[in-house]
């Protein structure tokens, strides 16, 4: 037999073990809460990239053009927590926030988006919690995305949980510029100044208009082609 170890043995006598024990308890917590998003995380992952293959062989088209994905940070977790006022337990983030589980699925045309949103809330399991369109209604700042919350069953041994997971769907286009302004945001250390702000939008609108471009090449040619 493994020899076990006494973690409270190892611990100066002064130390609160009722306190260890329950860190020790609320780590198991937190890992079975990270295995759980983990699952959603890759259950949304699949739906995607069968919906992608079957496109392929389908229509001769990816849709996808590459998927991300991540799970937030505990200590990003807490500072949300904290900002929103909320308690700083795991049930508090269970029950609030829906973007633990981050997935960020990168099209090729803007025609793409849609069909892969429309394709994925179609299925039975799939619950629709909240749908956002900054791409009808681009943010002040000229950001453009399709954003989904959903909720995904997943299947452990004690039963399924239905998991909310945070989408984000854009273009290669909107995916450049969202990038480069979050580092431009997160690299100045003040706020970036109104006139570096409006020259962002003015990418942003650039970038949108290429979008259209290339999504009107993209229907005339396959408008051609059948
Ligand atoms: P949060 O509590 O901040 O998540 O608010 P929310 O859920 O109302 O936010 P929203 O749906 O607007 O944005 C969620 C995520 O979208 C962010 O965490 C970013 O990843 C992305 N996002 C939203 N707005 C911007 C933006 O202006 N620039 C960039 N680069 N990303 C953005
Ligand atoms: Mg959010």
């Amino acid at each position: 037999m493994p020899k076990q170890t006494d973690f409270a043995s190892l611990l100066p006598p002064e130390m609160d073990q009722e306190a260890l024990l329950q860190g020790i308890a609320q780590i198991q917590e937190l890992r079975a809460l990270q295995q759980l998003y983990n699952g959603a995380i890759r259950e949304m992952r699949t739906k995607l990239e069968n919906l992608d293959d079957e496109f392929r062989t389908r229509y001769d088209h990816n849709p996808i053009h590459h998927i991300e994905s991540r799970l937030k940070k505990i200590a990003s977790i807490l500072d949300k927590l904290q900002r929103k006022g909320l308690p700083l337990s795991l049930e508090s983030a269970r029950e609030s926030l829906y973007d633990i589980a981050g997935i960020r699925v990168i099209c090729n045309y803007i025609d793409d988006i849609y069909t892969m949103a429309d394709m994925l809330c179609q299925q039975d399991d799939i619950q629709l919690i909240r749908r956002t369109d900054y791409i009808e209604n681009p943010k002040e700042n000229g950001y453009r995305s399709l954003h989904l919350v959903v909720r995904v069953p997943v299947f452990l041994s004690a039963g399924s949980e239905k998991v909310p997971v945070e989408i984000q769907i854009r273009t290669i286009a909107m995916d450049f510029w969202a990038s480069l302004e979050h580092q431009l945001r997160y690299k100045s250390d003040q706020s970036v100044p109104q006139s570096l702000r409006e020259e962002l939008r003015e990418c942003a609108e650039h970038s949108a208009a290429l979008d259209l471009k290339m999504q009107n090449i993209y229907r005339q040619l396959t408008a051609n082609k059948s």
